[in-house]
């Protein structure tokens, strides 16, 4: 029964009206007048055909034939299913003349001009083709400090990655979406402070997100409350000494402002870091990509939603675990087979993805399985449940890709690695990291990455008149259980959430969560959890109320490190000027 109904549910390809607005205004292929050429259906057949040819790279003849009728027929099946998307970059330029298929990469600032400004030039490279780009600034010596060849002096990381961010302004990525940048700076760094308050007015290094690597040794001074030295990365000199606890506070300061800076555990990073012989001094954009220079990474995520099946009585609703193996098995080979097709902005980089191999394979639709299963998602069933996912599917992803290295091969960076450390022979350094899915959620249909729903409904602008736009299933679930009213269905647009609404039912108002409902202790336990089974890191907003105070931020921050995060960002509510989604609360 299970097996039919799903393959009736697998030949149905529907997406919704704002996933057909959305791949009509920058996926689909268009004309020279700017007009589409091709249908959805062909987008998805196009980037179902041309990930497949990658078989043809490692066997020749019928065999390879026969390998790649069979992949682009899965490819073409898992997307169409909305069970798994690519990230961006993929649907947008496989089988096309730019061909450069990945989401993140990070490149090198070395501590010369030459260094800086061949960085400068290829970060525009990428951006055009549609990349995002994360530095470490922190190889840059402080203002101030001799620069021996004119006997002048340097205008530090603040002020060069002023000059990254006025460049990202100039170039819009392959004319399709605005470069994003992550800026990291090390927390012993002697321009540390400048750099913290360097994002204070909401106007200043707008393409950047900037997050402090901090460092055990941090950590640790700012427990213990002593001093803590600031070292110029030239020559390891001590520049300044101040105390730990004093820096910490301006960072949770910022934060609490406009949530910038976040940190990132560095330390704890490179402990992870599969390729140690690659150290790792920054992140992607949305920090969920940990990667050494030069290095990029393939994202895809798989749609929770899709794997929950009806069970015969309401409430007795169960995943589909076998459908949801054969769905990661077939994701990582097609993230495989994205780095070999793949088109690299630069030779390093070429060199760096393939010997590295490093995949993000993500799920999204993480809170519409949870309502589903009727799993509270701050509860702690509801981390429960999450530890168990995410370990499904990085235990089978790194089956897929320990029988991809039978197949094809070890990574060609495997000697010197932590994979042969342990003598387990795997085809890439990392397979998972839990991205935003911000707009691939949107093609499939689902929440995004492991995200509460932001609102069961709220009050949309349409021809100058306010409607309430209401999750549909909730609508489903509304009529279904007999409290369906238009009066109602308004109410919940102007609160936002139904957490507080007594007309409805008990059971739906705690599975019905919002991100605003959750306190930011919750969210991240939440991101806990995920990481413990997370081989790079997790994209995850920690949302705290408007009134949230800095000790609410301290507190986030510190939770985090002690539950084994790699970072942490805060957003408090309405505290930057655009917020891109309001609910009719907040407004
Ligand atoms: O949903 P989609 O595949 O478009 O992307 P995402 O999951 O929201 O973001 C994944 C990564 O893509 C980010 O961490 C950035 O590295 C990059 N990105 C970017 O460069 N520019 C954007 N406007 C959005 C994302």
């Amino acid at each position: 029964e299970i097996g039919r109904d799903r393959q009736a549910r697998d030949e149905v390809f529907e997406l919704s009206e704002n996933a057909v607005a959305v791949l009509k205004k920058r996926y689909l292929k268009k004309n020279e007048a700017g007009e589409a050429i091709e249908e959805p259906i062909d987008m998805f057949r196009r980037v179902a055909s041309n990930i497949a040819e990658g078989e043809f790279r490692f066997r020749e003849g019928e065999e390879a034939k026969r390998l790649y009728e069979g992949s682009k027929e899965k490819f073409l099946r898992m997307m169409l299913s909305r069970k798994f998307m690519p990230n961006s970059p993929t649907l947008m330029n496989a089988g096309r003349e730019l061909q450069q298929l990945s989401a993140c990469f990070v490149l090198p600032v070395e501590d010369s001009i030459d260094g800086i400004y061949d960085t400068l030039k290829h970060q525009a490279v990428i951006h055009k083709s549609g990349g995002g780009t994360g530095f470490g600034f922190s190889r840059l010596r402080p203002k101030n400090d001799l620069v021996k060849s004119t006997m002048g002096v340097s205008s530090g990381p603040v002020s060069f990655m002023a000059v990254f961010d006025a460049s990202t302004e100039h170039i819009k990525q392959g004319g399709t979406r605005r470069g994003a940048n992550m800026g990291i700076l090390r927390v012993d760094h002697p321009d540390i402070e400048e750099f913290i308050e360097c994002k204070r007015e909401n106007d200043k290094v707008n393409n950047f997100n900037i997050s402090v690597a901090i460092t055990d040794a941090f950590m640790e001074a700012v427990e213990g409350d002593t001093d803590f030295d600031l070292v110029n990365p030239r020559d390891g000199e001590v520049m300044r000494t101040v105390r730990a606890r004093d820096l910490f506070e301006k960072i949770v300061a910022g934060a609490w402002l406009n949530g910038e800076p976040g940190v990132v555990f560095i330390d704890r990073i490179n402990g992870d870091n599969p390729t140690p012989q690659f150290p790792i001094e920054s992140t992607n954009p949305c920090s969920e990509a940990h990667l050494p220079p030069y290095d990029s990474c393939n994202l895809g995520s798989i749609n929770l939603e899709r794997f929950f099946v009806e069970g015969e009585r309401p409430g007795e609703g169960t995943v589909d675990w076998d459908e949801l193996r054969e769905t990661i098995h077939t994701a990582v080979r097609f993230l495989d087979n994205v780095i070999e097709m793949n088109s690299y902005p630069l030779a390093e980089i070429d060199e760096m993805s393939r010997g590295n191999r490093r995949i993000g394979l993500g799920v999204m639709g993480f809170a519409d399985v949870l309502i589903k299963l009727g799993i509270t998602y701050d509860s702690e069933e509801g981390l429960a449940f999450a530890e168990k996912m995410m370990k499904f599917v990085d235990d089978e992803a790194w089956e897929a890709s320990r029988s991809l290295a039978e197949e094809r091969g070890v990574m060609p960076h495997f000697e010197g690695s932590r994979h042969e450390a342990r003598g387990d022979r795997v085809r890439n350094a990392t397979v998972t990291t839990i991205a935003p899915t911000g707009t691939i959620s949107i093609i499939a249909g689902c929440s995004g990455g492991i995200e509460p729903l932001f609102a069961v409904a709220f009050m949309r602008r349409q021809a100058d008149m306010e409607l309430p736009d209401v999750n549909p299933e909730f609508v489903r679930l509304a009529k279904a259980r007999g409290f369906y009213s238009e009066d109602l269905m308004k109410k919940v647009a102007e609160h936002g959430s139904v957490r507080d609404i007594p007309e409805v039912p008990e059971d739906v108002r705690s599975t019905w969560v919002t991100s605003h409902d959750i306190s930011s202790e919750w969210h991240v336990k939440m991101q806990a959890s995920f990481q413990k089974h997370t081989s790079m890191g997790i994209s995850k907003t920690i949302n705290l109320p408007n009134d949230a105070t800095t000790q609410d931020v301290e507190d986030a921050y510190r939770q985090a490190f002690a539950t084994g995060c790699k970072g942490i960002a805060v957003y408090r509510d309405g505290s930057r000027d655009a917020q891109v989604l309001s609910t009719g609360k907040t407004r």
